[in-house]
């Protein structure tokens, strides 16, 4: 691999709600690894993907959306939806779907651990305990725009939504996670249920087959959806690298984050691994109304994304310290937001892990 080039152009775009509050905390935390282990950075605001650029313009964002963020080489996403703007998938196909659609970001990438200072609710797990890493293919598959509805209204109503697999998305999601797998514990996991759905199913399992032959030092196993969905919950710890289709990896993502605690917590990543196109790194929380304006909310799902955004950008040793940092900063409760019962509020924790990466060895 050739060295970063060590100056990156960032898009930063908050969003409604608390994605107001937790991005700078995230922007503040790179600045503190960009000084730290130096790089540059060139931050440049968009306050577009929000309720007010929708008032005022009828869209969640410009037509020149592409050429305004022409030239940065990530996003960090905040996050969308306001109740003010309704229906709610405005927002979030506004927005969010575009950039994973026309960047063709069809990695959709979840680290799932359980840190300290955060209760599992599944019991004796500890830190440590539950650490994996959820690959979601992200632009095909189970979610796509072919069917559609037919006599609607009488007797001979006909509703269908095809799933679409096409060898180039189901390849290119199993080498990125026999890829990650190779860099971790060399162990990969796919979600499956060619019992069932017994077209596309066998052919996700026969590619994977395929791809396995290019990565022999890497064990890989497959579990049907419902019994590997009972064993995150009864054996997390047998896990590392896991990848699933669309639909599959949609709830294995939100499951793992929930065994390891909170929301709040949860960073993600929508990636175009080949770097075509910017990827785009977001806290998995969304806009959280019912708390927004109150400085309250826990920035480490945003931090944790600017983190993740770090290590591909190729700053794997700022990346390092943020991920340690972050540790640093959940496990003392002074510094813990009230939703993993700390005090701290938004700024405090947020300040917490900053310190911590200015200073990290
Ligand atoms: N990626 C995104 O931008 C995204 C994701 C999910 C929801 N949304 C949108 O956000 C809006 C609100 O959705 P919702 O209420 O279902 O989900 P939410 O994630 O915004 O909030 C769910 C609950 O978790 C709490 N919470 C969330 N993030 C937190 C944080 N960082 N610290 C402390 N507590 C936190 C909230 O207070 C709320 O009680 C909706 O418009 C929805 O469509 C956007």
């Amino acid at each position: 691999m050739s060295a970063p080039k060590r100056h990156y152009k960032i898009a930063a775009i908050p969003g409604d709600g608390i994605g107001k509050e937790v991005t700078p905390e995230a922007l503040r935390a790179l600045h503190a690894a960009a000084q730290r282990f130096g790089f540059t950075l060139e931050v440049q605001n968009f306050g577009f993907a929000s309720a007010e650029y929708y008032a005022a313009h009828g869209m969640m964002m410009p037509a020149n959306w592409k050429l305004l963020l022409e030239g940065v080489d990530a996003i960090l996403f905040g996050a969308v939806g306001w109740p003010d703007v309704v229906p709610d998938h405005i927002s979030l196909w506004g927005s969010l779907v575009q950039f994973r659609r026309e960047y063709d970001q069809y990695v959709n990438l979840r680290p799932v651990r359980l840190m300290p200072g955060v209760t599992s609710p599944l019991a004796n797990r500890r830190h440590g305990d539950i650490d994996m890493l959820i690959v979601r293919e992200n632009t095909e598959g189970e979610y796509s725009q072919v069917g559609g509805r037919l006599f609607e209204g009488t007797p001979r109503e006909i509703v269908m939504q095809e799933t679409v697999m096409t060898r180039i998305g189901v390849d290119r999601i199993m080498k990125y996670a026999f890829e990650q797998a190779a860099t971790r514990k060399k162990h990969l996991t796919a979600a499956t249920k060619s019992n069932g759905i017994f077209i596309a199913m066998p052919y996700w399992d026969e590619r994977l087959a395929e791809m396995a032959k290019n990565y022999p030092d890497i064990r890989w196993d497959k579990y049907h959806i419902d019994a590997l969905a009972a064993n995150f919950v009864l054996h997390p710890d047998r896990f590392d690298v896991v990848v699933g289709s669309n639909l599959f990896g949609d709830i294995l993502s939100d499951l793992g984050p929930a065994l390891t605690g909170t929301i709040g917590i949860a960073p993600s990543g929508n990636i175009n691994p080949e770097r075509v196109f910017p990827s785009l790194f977001e806290p998995v929380h969304g806009s959280a109304p019912d708390i927004a304006g109150q400085g309250i909310a826990n920035p480490v799902g945003a931090i944790w994304a600017a983190q993740m955004m770090l290590e591909h950008l190729g700053e794997g040793d700022a990346a390092a310290a943020m991920l340690a940092a972050i540790e640093h900063g959940l496990a003392d409760a002074q510094t813990r937001t009230r939703d993993l019962g700390g005090k701290a509020d938004t700024r405090t924790a947020g300040e917490a892990i900053t310190a911590a990466i200015a200073s990290a060895a």
